[in-house]
């Protein structure tokens, strides 16, 4: 393997070329889905697009800093759950750190669908009135903040692919939470955040996963045991020559699960609970059916758990039950 040079994060043109190389890249593997594109509640991810899918009555929101995501998500989510699926989703461009003050981005539905079956699964085609049901409607809400939008609570909020490592203080970890929680429903609602640790999460790493048609490369670039950042860019590479260096990079805070939990119930969480399991051993060679056959590991609700090589957990806050 040739060794993985450490450069500076793309820009947003690059990061957008590696994201179309990506999907190329994707829809070579028989199957087997490209990275999430970045969303900090998940909304974005395919998992939000399932959740929608799979029930007409879900509705999603989604916020992330970064608008050029978003409109990926927009332009690529959309095929999959049409105009029905759309109305039900609604994204926002912001900061966690200041949700209220985030705006609408749905703007351009008309652009979006052109070209694109916008039929509801039951056969009925989807128009943009405000008469529409769903979620809000963009010609209605346009350019909206969250608070205009005056969005009901939520059931279930995530922040997924360790986004909370994005923020760096405990500050600003805890005003995060304080913002979730107060978004959930009076009734009762769920926080989720993934966490990744263990002794190979604190030093360089380097790790290969070999796939039929691509292989993909974990760069952990350092771990400095002072600050807990870490900085991680992923590479991938189709066939031979076909090397995309650096498609993502993220400067994250590691933050351990004690920590989450005390800033939890500082935001005013009732319970928390941890899902955990062990991942593959990083020294093993990589190949994906070494990989694959640690894959029905099940998630465990755990009170202790020993540290090892590599884990990843949920964390689950719970309030007002
Ligand atoms: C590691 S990615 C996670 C992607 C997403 N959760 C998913 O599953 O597809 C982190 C995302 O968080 C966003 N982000 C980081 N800090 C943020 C902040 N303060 N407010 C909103 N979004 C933020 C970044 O723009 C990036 O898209």
């Amino acid at each position: 393997m040739t060794p993985l040079t450490t450069t500076t994060t793309p820009t947003k043109q690059q990061r957008r070329t590696n994201e179309r190389k990506m999907g190329k890249l994707a829809s070579r593997t028989s199957g087997q889905q490209g990275p999430c594109p970045p969303s900090f509640t998940c909304t974005s991810s395919p998992c939000s697009t399932e959740w929608i899918r799979t029930d007409a009555r879900r509705t999603a929101i989604g916020l992330d800093l970064d608008l050029e995501s978003l409109e990926w998500c927009l332009e690529n989510n959309l095929s999959k759950i049409g105009a029905d699926g759309y109305s039900r989703m609604l994204l926002f461009h912001g900061n966690v750190l200041q949700p209220k003050e985030a705006r609408l981005v749905k703007q351009k539905f008309s652009d979006l669908v052109q070209g694109l079956d916008v039929s509801s699964e039951n056969g009925s085609s989807g128009s943009n009135s405000c008469e529409q049901p769903g979620l809000a409607n963009s010609k209605c809400l346009a350019n909206s903040t969250m608070s205009e939008a005056a969005l009901p609570g939520r059931d279930i909020i995530c922040a997924f692919n360790y986004s909370c490592c994005c923020l760096h203080s405990r500050k600003d970890l805890v005003l995060y939470f304080r913002h979730a929680f107060s978004s959930l429903s009076k009734r009762g609602g769920i926080f989720v955040m993934d966490v990744y640790g263990g002794t190979s999460s604190e030093r360089k790493l380097r790790l290969q996963r070999k796939f039929p048609s691509f292989t993909y490369f974990w760069d952990q670039e350092e771990f400095d045991i002072i600050s807990r950042q870490t900085r991680i860019s992923l590479h991938f590479q189709a066939g031979k020559k076909q090397m995309l260096r650096h498609a993502f990079t993220y400067h994250w805070r590691l933050w351990s699960i004690p920590e989450i939990k005390d800033c939890l119930e500082e935001a005013g969480f009732k319970s928390i609970h941890v899902w955990i399991r062990e991942m593959p051993n990083t020294q093993s060679n990589g190949n994906a059916k070494e990989y694959n056959a640690n894959r029905d590991v099940k998630y465990e609700e755990s009170q202790r758990f020993n540290q090892g090589d590599a884990w990843n957990a949920y964390v689950v806050g719970v309030a007002n039950i």
